[in-house]
């Protein structure tokens, strides 16, 4: 099964089609270096390195520990699993594991987002045809409208949902039963969840980043089904820039094996991977164009904060959600920013790393 960004367009919702398409008009940022990096084949290729079953997901032992014994207990008991929030940054994993939930519990699944639920009606939809033990994935959940929220909170708890009819004196509720299902919500920002939807599920995972180890053991496997032939300091090299993020890992494997199929053996040795990856504006920390821009957005014009969110990306002419979803989260995680009650700012590492000199840091610090 795929997540809704993978699924063919026909398969769509139109709204979340609409929203894609306005998308691609103005692309900017990182999402405009998606849409140039991320081809077809990309998309394709994607989905053949999903983990499918809860043996290949690796790393994020403790999620899958809990996991595991959720699945089991589940199955004892002959009961679908309870309502699960997965929830972290971009490319960690939560599609791939709502995915392996459905095939370990040997259910189907049914994949829609927060914002391509428009209406209460495409919910009773999607809902009313769910068949026992079915899961039900919703990605970006925090992208519900609140309507529709309202009508999942029953759904979630009693199997039932309310349908309102008609309005003023002629307006009529009608309720249908629902099948005992799974709702498995995904979301990048658990924190703009609102709380009576959060406190309906049962189960909370957070994914964080990946370690170097995990990431080149991702990347191994990736090489193999992609039949790379590759040097396992190549692979170290990659899983040291990969933002210790998997879907970042596979892309940079296939930015590398395009690079080195120039090469007679087509072998991904580790001096290539450096220049191939550098080709692509990636640095030695992982970083690239965008992450970089944010930094010297800061120290240009915010004096290296504390600055918000909204004022970076208004000088980037970038959106807010990219910073936010993807650029902080690894930021934060590498030390190079820090949240202050007055904003986002600046430390030393990243100072260090964008080589501004400690001394005009310092001058910075004192005036
Ligand atoms: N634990 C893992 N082991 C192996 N591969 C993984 C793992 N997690 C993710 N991947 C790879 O990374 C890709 C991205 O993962 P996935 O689509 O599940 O992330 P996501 O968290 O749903 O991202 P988004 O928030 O952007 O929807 C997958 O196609 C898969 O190849
Ligand atoms: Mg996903």
């Amino acid at each position: 099964m795929t997540s809704p960004k993978d699924m063919p367009k026909q398969g769509r919702d139109k709204i979340d089609l609409e929203q894609d398409l306005s998308g691609l008009k103005k692309p900017s940022g990182r999402d405009a270096a998606f849409i140039v990096s991320e081809t077809e084949e990309d998309a394709i290729v994607n989905i053949s390195l999903r983990p499918s079953k809860i043996k290949e997901f690796i790393g994020q032992s403790g999620v899958v520990d809990n996991l595991k014994v959720s699945l089991d207990a589940a199955k004892k008991r002959g009961e679908p699993m309870e309502h699960t929030l997965l929830s972290g940054p971009p490319g960690l994993g939560k599609t791939s594991l709502a995915n392996i939930i459905a095939h370990e519990m040997g259910t189907r699944i049914t994949t829609t987002s927060g914002p391509a639920i428009a209406r209460p009606g495409d919910l009773v939809g999607i809902l009313t045809n769910l068949e026992a033990g079915d899961i039900l994935f919703i990605d970006e959940i925090h992208r519900l409208s609140t309507t529709v929220e309202e009508y999942i909170y029953p759904a979630m708890e009693n199997y039932e949902i309310d349908v309102i009819m008609d309005k003023g004196p002629y307006a009529k509720t009608y309720k249908f039963n629902l099948k005992p299902f799974t709702l498995i919500g995904a979301t990048t920002r658990s924190g703009l969840l609102t709380a009576p939807m959060r406190s309906r599920f049962g189960i909370l995972y957070h994914l964080e980043f990946y370690d170097v180890a995990d990431l080149v053991t991702i990347i191994t496997r990736s090489a193999k089904i992609l039949n790379i032939p590759m040097e396992e300091s190549a692979a170290l090299e990659i899983a040291r820039r990969a933002r210790g993020t998997p879907r970042v890992a596979n892309r940079l494997l296939r930015r590398v094996r395009d690079w080195v199929q120039v090469k007679k053996d087509g072998r991904i040795t580790k001096d290539f991977t450096e220049e191939a990856l550098k080709a692509h504006g990636i640095d030695s920390m992982g970083l690239d164009n965008v992450d970089r821009k944010v930094i010297s957005v800061m120290h240009e014009s915010f004096g290296g904060g504390p600055v918000g969110i909204e004022s970076i990306a208004a000088t980037m002419n970038e959106e807010p959600d990219t910073i936010v979803d993807v650029v902080e989260p690894f930021l934060l995680k590498i030390g190079f920013l820090k949240r202050t009650p007055r904003g986002r700012e600046l430390t030393k590492p990243a100072y260090a790393h964008m080589g501004i000199s400690n001394s005009s840091f310092a001058e910075k610090k004192l005036l």
